[in-house]
């Protein structure tokens, strides 16, 4: 492992690999790493001749500017996860480095953006955007990775990825959970005692979901959730829908989509987590 932070230092080793046609595997991440981050690292590693992993936590996708300042730091332990994991580059730019000039670009996703996160975290995916497409400008990868929790940001990604007519295969990751069922995150670190053991219920409330999503409708399921979820003092729901996964407008009935994915935003007092589940063999 060998910590980078220049774009020209990052280039002049990439394009070594790649004059020799080897492969390239990226993970972007804005540390705090954890076992979810790790398998989209292990995965990178086992498929690509070499990794890059990026850690910069961008400004512009922050709706919430406290949210920014209180996002976990740890690169000192980020590094040593990376270093167990091997045969990989970290990328920690700075944010002049990314963005030299104020990044005005505006993008357009349609109804991607509009709804979930897109709705209730304005902006949040056009600096998400700016980001990975700076990123993927400067490394340049053939697979980069990323994880199945955050559902929307992968579809705007490949999206993204689309508009640019970019080179590079987006790899989905599945969602990595804790033991007691808790999707991991950067934020579960902000949780306190109480508020990480109620947690749970979350992922608890999901997949209970999935078992009840047989004999209900697809809004008695949605009111279910959300009723359960707020029935928890420590936790409250921003938004539960059930939307077609692979354009993630909402269904009326499970008959809409043979992919229906209900997605969840719930906070823990001022903690946003996110989580998502498949209905499948609805
Ligand atoms: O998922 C994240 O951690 C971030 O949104 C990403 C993709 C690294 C862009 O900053």
């Amino acid at each position: 492992m060998e910590v980078i932070h220049t774009i020209k230092e990052l280039q002049s080793i990439l394009n070594r690999y790649s004059s020799q046609s080897k492969s390239i595997g990226f993970v972007p991440t804005m540390g705090a790493l954890h076992a979810g981050h790790m398998e989209l690292v292990k995965r990178s590693v086992a498929e690509n001749d070499i990794s890059v992993v990026s850690i910069f936590v961008n400004p512009t996708q922050f709706n919430d500017k406290n949210d920014l300042i209180k996002y976990p730091r740890t690169l000192e332990a980020d590094y040593k996860l990376l270093e167990e994991a091997g045969n990989s580059y970290v990328f920690v730019p700075s944010e002049e480095e990314i963005y030299p000039e104020p990044d005005v670009r505006q993008f357009g996703f349609g109804p991607l953006e509009t709804v979930m996160e897109g709705k209730f975290r304005p902006g949040h995916f056009n600096g998400v955007a700016q980001v990975v497409s700076r990123l993927l400008d400067i490394v340049k990868p053939d697979n980069a990775y990323f994880g199945e929790k955050d559902f929307q940001q992968l579809a705007i990604v490949r999206e993204l990825v689309k508009q640019l007519n970019l080179n590079v295969q987006i790899v989905a990751c599945p969602i990595i959970r804790e033991k007691d069922g808790l999707a991991m995150s950067s934020r579960n670190t902000r949780l306190n005692e109480n508020q990480r053991k109620e947690a749970v219920f979350i992922s608890k409330t999901l997949f209970e979901s999935r078992n009840r999503c047989k004999e209900y409708t697809v809004d008695a399921l949605k009111d279910w959730v959300v009723n359960n979820i707020n029935s928890n003092p420590e936790l409250h729901t921003e938004y539960f829908d059930i939307v077609d996964g692979s354009n993630l407008q909402s269904i009326g009935k499970w008959e809409d989509t043979d992919y229906p994915v209900g997605c969840i935003a719930v906070f823990a007092g001022e903690i946003r987590l996110i989580d998502n589940i498949v209905y499948s063999g609805k």
